[in-house]
């Protein structure tokens, strides 16, 4: 029998996979794990894919995508960050961020350039490095700096072999957003050192607090940006497979290559539906909003209230609240809440560096759901920290004694 290629073999299985299987074989569970919307696609999308069915359109399309695709798309990102697109040959429609996030590695990297990942971070930013030969470099963030990499710590990782820094804000999974300011700063940073930038945005409409800068926005950004964004997370459509990279033609042209041989276009019905995503989507999208901030809140309050310090999420939909005060490490906390208290959380290292102390809860769920998780997680982390308090008094006594 022939062997899977050292690539295949070396990459580790999703943190997040591994995890949710576990999850399906438990009944029960209320799971704060999925980095899902809770809520149906909008039905004007889904009629709008119906419609596309009923009348045979259910061909390829251009490798880009369909052109009035792409120019609702160009509309929608000059109105969000006055950035101009050109629909014909600067955005390609993409099976996902992921797609493009796939792509955009291929096409920018030698086998062994360097990529910058601030981290914690989505799980596929490292394996799309490795994937296209890479090298990801973690950069660990934290909650004093507010999840966020300073200018000092990509200086002190720059090599002769940096290609490019990866920015995912705001951030799955610490909720961060990165402020227009220290975007600033890193484009001066990569233009100094000429590096490439991908940003992917997939949760822009999604921030609470503060404003979102798209990273092509700043001056001199957009020359060296790949700007990755799509539906899945703001429109509900998750399992459409449908999102957009936007990038200087010639980065885009190598893009478009490569995806017309691996892909050769996005699914013509998932493009349909966004394309009356951006018709007359913006209402949902809101309303939708309006949930996650009510949840957010409350699953913020909640777990600082059971004694799990969280640094308060501004976009996305997840907290990462920090664990040490059980005793117990993010695989030990997610794994015994699970079998325990039958709630499902994923472990911060799933993320990278900085993940271990955390944990992340998806906010994507019902109140009800929510508050039951908190309940319970009450009870555990009660259990875990009191047994940990007596231990140490305990610990304390024998070694005054042994005195
Ligand atoms: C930060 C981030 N990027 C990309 C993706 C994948 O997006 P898509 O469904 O568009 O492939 C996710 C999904 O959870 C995500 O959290």
């Amino acid at each position: 029998m022939p062997h899977i290629s050292q690539a295949a073999q070396a990459l580790p299985p999703s943190g997040i996979r591994k995890f949710f299987d576990l999850v399906a074989s438990t009944e029960g569970v209320i799971s704060l794990g999925v980095g899902e919307p809770d809520f149906f696609t909008p039905w004007a999308l889904r009629e709008a894919a119906i419609y596309s069915i009923e009348k045979g359109r259910t061909t390829y399309t251009s490798n880009y995508g369909l052109l009035e695709l792409r120019e609702r798309i160009a509309g929608h990102i000059f109105d969000h960050y006055q950035v101009e697109y050109d629909p014909a040959e600067e955005i390609l429609a993409t099976v996902g961020v992921s797609e493009g996030m796939d792509l955009a590695m291929r096409v920018i990297l030698n086998p062994g350039d360097e990529v910058l990942v601030p981290q914690p971070c989505y799980v596929s930013y490292e394996p799309c490095v490795f994937m296209a030969g890479g090298v990801p470099v973690g950069i660990p963030t934290s909650p004093a700096e507010q999840f966020l990499p300073t200018l000092a710590q990509l200086e002190g990782a720059l090599s002769r072999r940096t290609k490019a820094i990866l920015l995912g804000y705001p951030s799955n999974p610490t909720g961060a957003i990165m402020p227009r300011k220290r975007i600033e700063e890193i484009v001066a940073f990569a233009q100094k050192h000429d590096l490439y930038l991908i940003s992917d945005e997939i949760y822009d409409r999604l921030t609470y607090d503060g404003t979102h800068t798209c990273v092509s926005s700043v001056p001199g950004a957009k020359e060296r940006t790949i700007l990755l964004n799509g539906f899945s997370k703001a429109y509900a459509m998750t399992g459409w497979r449908l999102g957009y990279a936007c990038a200087p033609r010639d980065v885009l042209a190598a893009m478009v290559k490569i995806h017309s041989y691996t892909i050769i276009s996005a699914p013509i019905m998932a493009q349909r539906a966004g394309i009356e995503a951006l018709k007359s989507g913006e209402p949902a999208v809101r309303e939708m909003f309006d949930h996650y901030n009510r949840r957010r809140r409350l699953i913020v309050a909640g777990l600082s209230d059971i004694g799990l310090e969280c640094h308060l999420p501004q976009g996305a939909f997840y907290a990462f609240p920090e664990i040490e005060v059980t005793g117990l490490t993010s695989e030990e906390f997610a794994e015994k809440l699970l079998f325990e208290e039958k709630v499902a959380v994923v472990p911060g290292t799933a993320f990278g560096m900085g993940g271990e102390g955390h944990v992340r809860c998806s906010y994507a769920t019902s109140i009800d759901k929510i508050e039951t998780a908190l309940v319970r997680m009450r009870r555990f982390v009660d259990k875990y920290r009191d047994a940990r308090t007596s231990h140490s008094t305990l610990a304390r006594t024998v070694a005054g004694a042994a005195r």
